[in-house]
């Protein structure tokens, strides 16, 4: 369990565009933060981050939250370790009690797979540094290959005995179960026996995006042709392998400040660059590179270097991948490293200045290199020729970019020597039939993009009815703008007219309280009343109190109406769909309060004007005293609409 003020301490110290920018890069606009929803796939930004108010929102998929949030939904955590992830963050000490083995089964799945794997990977650190073995052999293996301890370190690079079941037994005199280490990959059976899956290997541990172990790579020491170089986990609850790079966790900062990344094919191409400085590089580890792996690249850039080794056949295998980049609009490099060379050799034998010398000289657009490619071994063949410009224009026409292609289709042109108009005809047939498969398979063409900003996805706005409409301006404005003050004239005790200060919240909530009405919507009114309640023992809350409110409910509520501190000011706005800034300084803020609430009490009086005419038709005539009080009641409210109407039009909205 962790205590009451510790997360209160955590909520007060995790800044929300720290806890987000961690996995997204964000830019500045006014006083939010933006950049590309890591929820769902997106080319324009619409994921908005206001540090003043902790929270987070995307305007394309609708998704929103405080920074525990956040982090639960990007990690798959619960709350607890969403909270655990946040205070190591920070480096806020816990009170927990660390887990007995019982609970270790108890806790949920996902958790107890993080702890395992975690409790194995210190295990093959410590055989690295602390066995006679691991030293022997493990810490030398690393040390010829010039990794330094340092590197090692970073890297948390381990070693596994040469025994059939040392981790297995260890794990079991630690409480584990079979059934646990078998689910985690780490262990197997077969004829009541256990066996390690990882033995006599040097162990390269993946790390999830926040750090966390997640899966392991154990290469062989020997080159043994009879064993796979590389034992890897299999997939489980906590590794999908073809959503992970591995290395992003150590190279996203650098991803974003050079705004490049560069994709190599091994772990050990990933550790030389990185200990020659070089740290904007990822690995997808031996498998063909998948979409998921490209798009969490293009979270921090669109711009990707492929580092190969210089053979031709491997390169072409990548072919498919590479397009698959270009699919997502993003801008590959291909850079070839001298015959037998790969980047992990060629960076020990040459300075990393040299290495980066070589890289930038050496980079050339894919598209031409692959053209340049095929051209060399269809030389002189016409039949070959034609199928290679069939090719071409097929990578070319998945640039989403109409400029950028143009241009290839220039430069290509060029390059295999037919005329530009006969590429562009080729490439238009296959736009066309692109189009037409996506308009079969979807009934109509995709929408065009618009700007998020200006039409945020509101659904839920459009479908309420007026009266609710009103309410939930109300509730919007406490808010966005409850501690905010104006200045509003009144008489002091003296009977003089004097100017007083006023918090906006004070003045709606005794302004509404006084008319002693209320709202229909049982979460508008809750979120009112917490307001009444902390306003009567003199506190305002601030955004963090509903922002982190214990009911999920007024939680959510609150994310969303301090996500869209803008709403339509009105029905014409309403049915232009316009978003108007109203309240940017104090006097608009006043008025715009003002009108709010005119509205609201409009909505209200009609409400009670409703109901009055439906109890007078439903009345008997013979009980006149009932119908006198109706009567007189409708009057009175049919008054206090006029003049609730008539101060509304003095009020005008620019
Ligand atoms: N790989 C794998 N299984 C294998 C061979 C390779 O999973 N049997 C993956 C590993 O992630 C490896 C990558 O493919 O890092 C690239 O393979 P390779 O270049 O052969 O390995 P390196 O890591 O570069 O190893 P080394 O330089 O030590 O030969
Ligand atoms: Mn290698």
């Amino acid at each position: 369990m962790i205590k009451q003020e510790d997360i209160q301490n955590i909520i007060e110290t995790a800044r929300i565009e720290e806890v987000v920018g961690d996995y997204v890069s964000l830019k500045k606009r006014g006083i939010n933060l933006i950049g590309l929803c890591p929820f769902h796939n997106e080319k324009t930004p619409s994921f908005t981050v206001s540090p003043v108010k902790g929270i987070f929102k995307c305007f394309g998929c609708g998704k929103a939250g405080n920074s525990v949030n956040f982090i639960m939904e990007h990690e798959h955590f619960s709350y607890p370790e969403a909270l655990r992830h946040l205070a190591r963050k920070y480096n806020i000490e816990l009170d927990e009690e660390l887990p007995t083995v019982e609970q270790i089964a108890a806790l949920d799945e996902k958790e107890s797979l993080f702890n395992i794997t975690a409790f194995a990977h210190k295990h093959f650190v410590d055989n690295l540094f602390n066995t006679d073995e691991g030293k022997a052999i493990g810490l030398s293996y690393f040390k010829e290959r010039e990794f330094t301890e340092a590197t090692i370190r970073k890297f948390e690079l381990g070693y596994t005995l040469d025994k059939w079941d040392d981790f297995t037994q260890y794990a079991f005199r630690n409480g584990y179960n079979i059934q646990q280490l078998e689910k985690a990959g780490l262990s197997s059976q077969k004829d009541g026996k256990q066996y390690d899956r990882f033995r006599a290997r040097v162990m390269f541990p993946i790390h999830g995006l926040s750090g966390k172990v997640i899966a392991f790579g154990g290469r062989i020491l020997q080159s043994d042709k009879s064993k796979s170089k590389y034992v890897n986990s299999p997939e489980t609850d906590i590794y999908s392998k073809s959503k992970v790079l591995y290395g992003l966790n150590f190279a996203k900062n650098e991803i974003i400040s050079k705004d490049n990344c560069y994709l190599v094919e091994g772990y050990t191409d990933v550790i030389t660059l990185h200990q020659a400085g070089i740290e904007n590089v990822v690995s997808s580890s031996g498998t063909s590179l998948t979409t998921e792996q490209i798009k969490l690249i293009f979270r921090y850039t669109r711009n990707i270097t492929i580092l190969y080794d210089g053979d031709s056949a491997g390169i072409k295998a990548s072919f498919r991948g590479i397009d698959m980049i270009l699919e997502q609009g993003m801008n590959v490099k291909i850079v070839l490293f001298p015959d037998g060379e790969d980047p992990d050799s060629f960076t020990r034998k040459n300075r990393s200045a040299e290495v980066v010398d070589y890289i930038t000289k050496n980079a050339n657009n894919f598209i031409l290199f692959k053209t340049n490619l095929l051209l060399e071994e269809t030389a002189h063949d016409p039949i070959k020729k034609a199928g290679l410009i069939k090719e071409i224009v097929s990578t070319i026409s998945l640039i989403p970019d109409s400029i950028q292609r143009s241009v290839y289709s220039k430069e290509c042109s060029s390059l295999l020597d037919i005329s530009e108009q006969t590429l562009i005809t080729e490439l238009n047939k296959l736009l066309r039939k692109k189009v037409s498969k996506s308009l079969e398979s979807e009934g109509h063409p995709e929408m065009p993009e618009v700007s998020p900003l200006t039409i945020p996805k509101q659904d839920d706005e459009i479908v309420l009815d007026e009266a609710e409409y009103q309410e939930k301006d109300i509730i919007r404005l406490l808010l966005n703008h409850g501690s905010k003050e104006f200045i509003i004239k009144g008489k002091n005790e003296e009977n003089e007219e004097v100017d007083f200060s006023i918090s906006v919240a004070f003045f709606i909530i005794k302004d509404i309280q006084a008319e002693g009405f209320s709202f229909k919507s049982l979460i508008y009114q809750q979120i009112f009343e917490e307001f009444v309640k902390e306003i009567e023992t003199d506190n305002l809350p601030n955004e963090q109190f509903f922002t982190h409110h214990p009911d999920s409910n007024i939680r959510e509520t609150a994310i969303n109406l301090l996500s869209s501190p803008y709403v339509l000011s009105d029905n014409w706005d309403k049915m232009h769909r316009i978003y108007v800034p109203l309240e940017e300084d104090v006097k608009k803020l006043e008025i715009s309060v003002k009108h709010s609430i005119l509205s609201f009490k409009l909505k209200k009086v009609e409400e009670i004007l409703t109901n009055n005419e439906k109890e007078l038709k439903e009345l008997n005539n013979d009980n006149e005293e009932d119908l006198i009080l109706l009567m007189e009641n409708q009057k009175k409210w049919l008054n206090v609409k006029k003049i609730i109407s008539a101060a509304l039009g003095r009020i005008i909205i620019k």
